[in-house]
């Protein structure tokens, strides 16, 4: 039975395989690059970021001595910038407890910050062939649909169920090809909504498609909820044509990176006496701000959270605190700032 499995998945892999670049190589730096960026981001984006990322960073040793402004800049854009602080911070820790060499044991692997079980599996197998199963979203829906299991894959009882099943469906022999192939299978065919049954290996013996209840898998126990917010950023220039940058620091999303000055409202905006509440909760740092533009309000959605949000374009004086929030940054300048997406959304309009 799991011979019958792993080989219907190792043959289908082999004839139907995308060539990708961190699948010709063993190199587990760049394996691991490729699996962070891709935890989060589509192949055709996520391409372009891994090879920039080599280019700038093209070893563990590169990475640990850049700056942590360096990575992020790098990572700009893709979204989840703990990821690339917690890298940044592992390859430190690679030079310092592994002297530079990147682990050869699961164990190890695991052991290192930001490396979770599926991607300690991932570089183990595709990097030394060792017999450790993915466990990702993919295997999850293939799984889970061939069994038709219905046990929450969000579930502690779930997770253990499920990766105790992949650890015994993996094909000892080679598990670099077996992993590839069931998430490429998941990633190409065994589509969430609308699966492509009569493109698929597995199709004899599945049995959500024996049933016909497909997408009725896989069960999940919560509903992720959404949180809204809302910002408004001044983007104040002075006379000298310079903006404010403010580095996130707070353990919140897109820490680390820049922002205009913000002001986060606990309600929702759309009256114009707003600009009242802004220049107030600015005062104290800025003064004479005129307001010349306010753009249109965008909604950026992220994986918990939709920010709703408003660009005021503004004029005004910086009172220069020697304890201040703001750096004052040349606008010719502000390229070397990683900012989020959505500050870049303003930036390249
Ligand atoms: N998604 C996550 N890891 C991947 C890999 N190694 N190849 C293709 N897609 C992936
Ligand atoms: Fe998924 Fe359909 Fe293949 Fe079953 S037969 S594993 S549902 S693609």
């Amino acid at each position: 039975m799991e011979l019958i499995f792993s080989n219907l998945i190792i043959n289908w892999y082999l004839s139907h395989k995308r060539i990708l670049p961190w699948r010709e190589i063993s190199d587990p730096y760049k394996i691991w690059v490729s699996e962070i960026i891709l935890q989060q981001t589509r192949i055709a984006q996520g391409l372009n970021y891994y090879l920039r990322f080599l280019e700038k960073f093209p070893n563990i040793a590169t990475l640990a001595n850049a700056s942590e402004d360096e990575v992020l800049l790098q990572w700009q854009g893709l979204g989840y910038y703990s990821r690339a602080r917690n890298m940044h911070k592992t390859a430190k820790e690679i030079m310092e407890i592994h002297h530079g060499k990147f682990p050869t044991d699961y164990e190890s692997i695991r052991a290192l910050k930001g490396i979770g079980d599926y991607t300690a599996a991932a570089i183990a197998s595709f990097a030394y062939n060792l017999p450790h199963a993915v466990l990702d979203g993919n295997v999850f829906r293939v799984l889970s649909r061939y069994f038709a299991i219905d046990t929450p894959i969000d579930s502690t009882t779930g997770k253990k169920q499920f990766s105790e099943l992949a650890q015994e469906l993996l094909n000892l022999k080679n598990p670099a090809l077996y992993n590839q192939g069931i998430m490429d299978l998941g990633a190409t065919v065994c589509l969430p909504s609308s699966p492509n049954c009569e493109d698929c290996p597995l199709q004899n013996s599945c049995l959500a498609y024996g049933n016909n209840t497909q997408t009725n898998f896989p069960v999940k126990e919560k509903k992720l909820i959404q949180k809204d917010r809302y910002f408004i950023y001044l983007v104040i220039t002075d006379t000298t044509n310079h903006f404010f940058l403010h580095r996130r620091i707070a353990k919140d999303i897109w820490q680390g990176l820049y922002e205009f000055p913000l002001v986060e409202l606990t309600h929702p905006f759309n009256d114009p006496s707003q600009s009242e509440e802004i220049i107030s909760a600015l005062s104290d740092e800025f003064s004479d701000i005129t307001i010349t533009a306010v753009k249109p309000t965008i909604k950026h959605v992220l994986s918990h959270q939709n920010i709703y949000a408003q660009f005021v374009e503004a004029t005004g004086k910086y009172k220069k605190k020697c304890d201040s929030k703001y750096i004052k940054v040349p606008k010719s300048q502000i390229a070397n700032y990683a900012v989020s997406r959505l500050t870049e959304l303003y930036l390249d309009n």
